[in-house]
């Protein structure tokens, strides 16, 4: 490799350790617990799941793999290719693992991004056998310096019986000083957070371990992973005007300051759209408090609409991930990483007032939502972060395009097939078609608002089945149980949820 490794490994105690990622993988049992950094394809170790899922080709074993969120193509794809993964938990968002979890050929455990470091500590999740943790470098103190996410990788650190080390000599040094590890004490000997502000710090720049427990130390030359990058289109535009214009009312009723309040977005196409669309909008020195931070954060910051960004991890695109380093150096004191249990906690969502908004799979006319299960069955991702923020936010927001797959697919549906926000945590629902603030209403005036953001070739249909629902059965939240999912069977035996009677015919 030729690189001087004193100036990433700067402690004596760590020189040593320095094995190939193949032997490192070599020390895996079949039915082990890995805590794996990594979160939305930032930050995970490389050199190692792959050296792990090359075995999985000649030997016969598996693992159960913790981890922040999403891994990609080096882990979570390699390792569910390889077969090697008896369970997951608590997210993933790649198209191989999710097959295999909806084949019936892993298990998954969906969980909310904030619990699972409590689950470590309590132990559910069994004990975690080895941390496997990418870094930037190893201090003098004997600190790890996490890469492009936090995660889960403290708690792992603290409880794992052996740590390996995947140090990327290729990680931009600037990424030390970034983070901001701050570590819970154990239930019953906590008190508050101490964080008032997003830009506040609060703890300290790595991660403390124990050399002793340090196994090996894996080299890894392989960039960051880039997520696809998401132009907006003309749906996701009009639904980020829409969501746009919602703060903008917000503003004017005097509601909400011009700086909105800490904002948390989602990830993918719409929650890109919207971060484009404040670029040029009104809203001036937001505060973002967020668990992932996308391409769009670095402009909004150049353009003096967001002054500070807090997250646990980056999801950012090939063009971004090319400038990182120098991004990094200019952004630094403008962004800082936390444990996802800290970005994610339900204390500071609450304390903080955070504005959360993220997407949707379908909604129905009562205000619960689905996020995870295509048709209440097969997951798509996770539910991830959405939960934490979406019980606690000051206000929370759904976006979604009101029609799926060409038409076949409306969002809004009478009662969703599965559910992962309730009508109790849900304020806002933002499609193309407009926004319905469901704040302060009761079910059946929820309703009548809902169906008109949903799309024009639906809305017949579901004000058919509301106002039957209404008349025959009544009740203080009207559903006619044998007709509640009449829409995903016509869908499932026509291939379509428009009834019959509701197309247009040529
Ligand atoms: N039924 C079936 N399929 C649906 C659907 C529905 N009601 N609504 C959308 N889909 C399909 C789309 O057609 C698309 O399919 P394709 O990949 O085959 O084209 C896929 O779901 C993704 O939809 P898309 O419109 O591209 O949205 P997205 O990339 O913004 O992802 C979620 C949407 C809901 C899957 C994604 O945001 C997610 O996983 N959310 C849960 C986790 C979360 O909110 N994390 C952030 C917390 S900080």
């Amino acid at each position: 490799m030729g690189k001087d490794l004193s100036q990433y490994i700067r402690n004596e105690a760590f020189l040593d350790k320095i094995v190939s990622a193949e032997e490192a993988a070599s020390w895996i049992e079949d039915g082990m617990n890995l805590g794996m950094s990594g979160f939305t394809l930032f930050g995970e170790p490389k050199e190692f799941p792959l050296a792990l899922s090359k075995r999985g080709e000649t030997e016969k074993f598996k693992v159960n793999l913790y981890t922040g969120a999403s891994l990609g193509p080096t882990a979570d794809q390699s390792m569910a290719e390889a077969g090697i993964v008896n369970l997951r938990v608590p997210y993933q968002g790649n198209a191989t693992m999710r097959g295999k979890i909806n084949a019936g050929e892993m298990y998954y455990i969906d969980q909310h991004l904030s619990h699972v470091a409590e689950e470590v500590r309590k132990g559910t999740l069994g004990k975690i056998d080895y941390a496997i943790i990418e870094a930037a470098a190893i201090t003098e103190d004997g600190y790890i310096i996490p890469t492009g996410s936090v995660g889960n990788s403290p708690i792992f650190v603290e409880k794992a019986e052996n740590v390996i080390i995947e140090l990327n000599t290729t990680a931009p040094s600037a990424y030390e000083g970034i983070h901001d590890i701050y570590v819970l004490a154990d239930q019953g000997d906590r008190r508050e957070i101490p964080l008032y502000k997003s830009g506040e710090r609060i703890g300290e720049i790595g991660i403390k371990v124990d050399p002793a427990k340090v196994r090996g130390i894996v080299l890894s030359e392989q960039p960051d992973i880039p997520s696809p990058l998401f132009e907006p289109n003309e749906e996701t535009q009009q639904i980020a005007n829409n969501l746009l214009d919602f703060f903008a009312k917000e503003v004017e009723a005097g509601k909400l300051p011009p700086s909105l309040a800490p904002l948390q977005s989602g990830v993918g196409s719409v929650a890109n759209a919207v971060l484009n669309g404040m670029k040029t909008s009104q809203f001036k020195d937001i505060e973002v408090y967020s668990e992932v931070l996308q391409d769009g954060v670095f402009d909004l910051i150049d353009a003096g609409v967001v002054k500070f960004a807090s997250a646990t991890a980056f999801s950012l695109s090939k063009k971004r991930v090319d400038s990182l380093a120098e991004d990094l150096e200019k952004y630094k004191d403008k962004i800082v990483f936390r444990p996802q249990e800290i970005s994610n906690h339900p204390e500071l969502i609450r304390r903080l007032g955070v504005i959360s908004f993220n997407t949707a799979l379908e909604v129905d006319i009562y205000g619960n939502v689905n996020s995870t299960h295509v048709s209440g069955t097969k997951v798509m991702n996770g539910i991830g972060g959405s939960g934490d923020f979406a019980r606690n936010a000051r206000i929370t927001i759904f976006v979604t395009p009101s029609l799926a797959k060409n038409g076949a697919i409306s969002a809004i549906v009478p009662f969703v097939s599965h559910v992962d926000h309730t009508e109790h945590d849900v304020d806002v629902i933002v499609t193309e078609q407009g926004y319905a603030d469901l704040r302060g209403l009761p079910p059946v005036k929820r309703a009548e608002k809902l169906i008109e953001i949903a799309h024009p070739t639906y809305r017949p249909q579901l004000l058919a089945y509301f106002e039957e629902a209404k008349e025959k059965v009544g009740g203080q939240t009207p559903h006619i149980l044998e007709k509640a999912f009449s829409f995903h069977n016509n869908l499932k035996e026509k291939g379509t949820m428009l009834f019959e009677e509701n197309q247009v015919k040529n």
